[in-house]
């Protein structure tokens, strides 16, 4: 059984995280997506609610697991027994920022693979920080969110 672990901070998961989700069900047969709690990071959700939206947002699929993780991802994958990481990369700035984790979790498991899957170019502008300007002054999000994501981010950024 093929099995993969998509990581990321998911603050909140955008469309293009959630296709790049949908693809990579396709290629794997089970695939782990990883919550990160970043410590350096001040997320709007915590790591319980984007979790809890994720596996809402992916109930009907049994072959995808929502989960969280602190500390570093090669010790989870450890942990996990699983070889395999997938990431998404819209551009020439992901690219950098992907091949540098990439390189640096690869010299500490030198088993573990990263594999990247191009974002579609619908895609390709969206990022979580754009979707929280959008929703906070009241833009039109729907094409770039879940409506699951969209109705806990307008709860969060009016409470
Ligand atoms: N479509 C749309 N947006 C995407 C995207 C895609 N396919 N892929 C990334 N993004 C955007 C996100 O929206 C987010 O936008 P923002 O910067 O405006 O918030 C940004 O890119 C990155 O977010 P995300 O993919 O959720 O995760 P991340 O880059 O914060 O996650 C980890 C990085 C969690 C994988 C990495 O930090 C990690 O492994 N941390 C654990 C500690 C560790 O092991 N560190 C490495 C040591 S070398």
């Amino acid at each position: 059984m093929t099995v993969a672990i998509c990581p990321g901070s998911f603050d909140p998961p955008t469309n293009g995280h959630l296709n790049i989700i949908e693809r990579g069900t396709q290629i794997f047969d089970r695939l782990i997506v990883a919550v990160a709690v970043n410590a350096s990071k001040a997320p709007v959700f915590s790591a319980d609610d984007r979790v809890a939206i994720l596996r809402e947002i992916f109930a009907n699929k049994p072959n995808v697991t929502i989960d969280a993780f602190e500390g570093l991802m090669v010790e989870y994958a450890r942990q996990h027994n699983v070889h395999v990481i997938l990431r998404g990369i819209r551009n020439l700035s992901d690219y950098e920022y992907e091949s540098q984790l990439a390189l640096a979790n690869k010299a500490m498991s030198p088993g573990l693979e990263t594999i990247f899957l191009m974002a579609e170019g619908r895609y390709a502008h969206i990022s979580s920080s754009i979707i929280k300007d959008v929703v906070r002054y009241s833009g039109k999000a729907a094409e770039m969110i879940h409506p699951i994501v969209e109705q806990r981010l307008r709860e969060k950024l009016r409470s």
